[in-house]
């Protein structure tokens, strides 16, 4: 795999393991152990995701059976809505750490674009100087939250994980992170599934044309993008499949036949409406 590198000089990898919706302890556990085994190097959770002890208890497990070290591991966890704040998000962040059992996150991400963000991003550009945050980002910030970022802050974003699929991609959102030297990450690369994509009959087509599965062509799509893709499955033949897209390239052609899926909008969230606003701001993960 080879590493692509952020605009603070940091490597990540362009592929790695998603976490959301996986809620049971054992389970998460063992699919991170799987993963890692595998060769998955970037882990993607979320404080809201309520599974950081089980992936702490997979990365140590793992660490301690020799299947990698710290420093080969790429962590990402993010800050919810609920901890935006100068002092809520840094003890926020230590929960994190100590849910994970390590000392610093290799990127540190606000989860949603709203409540008092601007307050946690200071926050957080202090911790990456005090070197516990190699970098810091965010999700789900459309083209106007990102650029007033950017132009606002003394450490600017290194990523927008945002939705990014064949069915919604985000082309024009893209072309304005590439301005500010913002790297996109596609939550949802898959789709989650739906638009029953994995039956799609342009994508099977492919699929039958590469001796890939779709799955395969859909996250060689985004590597070919150069948008870093975070799949998640708790199969571990989905697992091993969806890590196995190096050995392939997609024609221009096909590549444009891809885009050409794109709906222009998405079918799970719109984070410019005043509902979800409210229900995102209204879902609290502590007391
Ligand atoms: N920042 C944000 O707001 C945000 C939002 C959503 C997600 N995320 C992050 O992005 C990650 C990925 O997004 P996602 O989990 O929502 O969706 P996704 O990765 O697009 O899709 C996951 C779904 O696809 C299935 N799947 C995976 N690989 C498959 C394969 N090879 N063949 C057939 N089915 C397959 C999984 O089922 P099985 O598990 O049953 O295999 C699951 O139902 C998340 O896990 C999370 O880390 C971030």
């Amino acid at each position: 795999m080879n590493m692509i590198e952020l605009h603070n000089g940091e490597k990540i990898p362009p592929l790695g393991y998603g976490t959301f919706q996986i809620f049971e302890e054992k389970i998460c556990e063992e699919c991170i152990y799987e993963a890692i085994k595998q060769g998955y190097r970037l882990i993607d959770t979320a404080s809201s995701y309520g599974n950081e002890q089980a992936i702490g208890k997979g990365i140590q497990r793992a660490i301690k059976d020799k299947l990698v070290t710290r420093d080969e591991l790429y962590i990402v966890t993010k800050l919810w809505v609920q901890d935006a704040g100068y002092e809520e998000a840094r003890h926020a962040f230590e929960l994190s750490l100590k849910n994970l059992g390590v000392t610093y996150v290799d990127l540190y991400l606000i989860h949603q674009p709203y409540g008092d963000y601007y307050s946690a991003w200071r926050a957080m550009e202090d911790m990456v100087e005090a070197g516990v945050i190699k970098s810091i980002g965010v999700c789900n910030f459309m083209e106007d939250r990102l650029v007033d970022l950017c132009m606002n802050s003394r450490i600017k974003p290194v990523i927008d994980q945002v939705e990014i699929h064949p069915f919604m991609c985000n082309e024009s959102l893209i072309k304005i992170m590439k301005t500010y030297n913002v790297k996109p990450m596609a939550w949802g690369p898959l789709s989650e599934g739906q638009h029953d994509i994995f039956h799609n009959t342009q994508l099977q087509k492919l699929a039958k044309k590469y001796q890939r599965t779709v799955a395969q062509i859909v996250l060689r799509w985004h590597l070919q993008n150069g948008v870093i893709t975070i799949p998640k499955t708790v199969h571990k033949e989905r697992m091993e499949e969806n890590i196995r897209i190096f050995d392939f390239e997609l024609t221009e052609s096909d590549m444009r036949n891809i885009s050409n899926l794109d709906l222009g909008h998405s079918a799970i969230i719109d984070h410019r409406s005043g509902c979800t606003a409210k229900w995102i701001n209204e879902w609290k993960i502590h007391d």
